[in-house]
């Protein structure tokens, strides 16, 4: 497709030109050393065509990102279950928010928050070892990015278990209402490890075409869920993939999207697109500043939103 390979040359042309590239994420003292500078972009067409722009090859810490990949694990092994434990509705804070916990009976909002990734982490630790657990969801994103290459950063997940203050807040007070089942050190501990997955633009778009393609792996047709499961990964993703700037997202660019504090997003354009771009520099929420502008750019441009 020639003419969507000029529009993802010339949207990272032009994100380079921007001044106003959001502030690089601090609290995690790792992230904070990245260069706000990079973008990168790739988008997988439904011919199976990667369309690759600015660093869409330089790897990132995905960060949130990855709590598409272990929600979608975690209800291949609890089925509905999962939704004992957490909820499906936005929460309208912040994504490392305490407040709602109390009186929900430590029943996270949903599985994109951090108490509700936790919850789900838990679930997929389940009485296992967590460097098993952490092994399932590796061999997962590999097998869904057809690249064994992908790798855990050690520095960003230490950087993490060293500050994490707020998760483990978040974890204990679950764990006091009977929310999670393991050690709360194991489960924190799978979860800084998984969030510290580092990947490239073009290994997250190829892991996120199950979603793109309702449930089906493309280029090998096997299937990675069920349909209804991809949909209903989409609707939590378009409802709460950007904490509470998710409403915000759906106006703009109107699809599926998940944002890490790496500055990465995952967007899906169903039978469209897989894409995901990234620019380290975030907006107040938490969220890729011009990782939203460019995917604005290209669903405009493509005529993409699901609207
Ligand atoms: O737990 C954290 O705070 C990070 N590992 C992930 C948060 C995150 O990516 C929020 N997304 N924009």
């Amino acid at each position: 497709m020639p003419q969507l390979d000029e529009i993802v040359t010339e949207i990272a042309q032009e994100m380079a030109c921007y001044s106003d590239r959001g502030e690089v994420a601090s609290y995690i003292p790792e992230l904070a050393r990245i260069d706000p500078k990079h973008f990168g972009i790739a988008v997988i067409d439904a011919e199976g065509n990667a369309h690759i722009g600015g660093d869409g090859d330089m790897a990132f810490s995905i960060q949130s990102i990855s709590k598409v990949f272990t929600l979608t694990l975690a209800l291949g092994k609890a089925g509905d279950r999962l939704w004992r434990r957490v909820g499906r509705e936005p929460s309208g804070s912040a994504f490392n928010s305490i407040v709602l916990l109390e009186n929900e009976k430590g029943i996270p909002r949903n599985p994109f928050i951090n108490a509700g990734a936790i919850a789900v982490t838990d679930l997929i630790l389940s009485g296992h070892q967590p460097r098993e657990a952490l092994g399932e969801i590796l061999h997962f994103m590999r097998f869904l990015a057809d690249d064994p290459s992908i790798a855990i950063d050690e520095a960003v997940a230490a950087s993490e278990q060293r500050t994490g203050f707020r998760n483990a807040a978040l974890a204990n007070y679950m764990k006091s209402f009977g929310v999670l089942d393991n050690p709360v050190d194991y489960t924190l501990g799978v979860y800084f490890h998984h969030c510290a997955i580092a990947m490239s633009c073009r290994q997250l778009a190829m892991a996120g075409r199950f979603l793109a393609w309702q449930g089906l792996n493309p280029s090998t047709g096997h299937r990675v869920v069920q349909a209804e499961r991809a949909r209903r990964i989409n609707s939590i993703m378009l409802t709460c993939g950007h904490y509470d700037g998710s409403g915000e997202f759906a106006y703009r660019v109107g699809l599926p999207g998940k944002s890490g504090v790496g500055g990465g997003i995952l967007a899906v354009a169903p039978g469209k697109a897989s894409i995901a771009v990234w620019a380290p520099g975030l907006d107040a929420n938490g969220n890729s500043h011009l990782g939203r502008i460019a995917l604005e750019a290209l669903t405009r441009r493509m005529g993409w939103s699901i609207f």
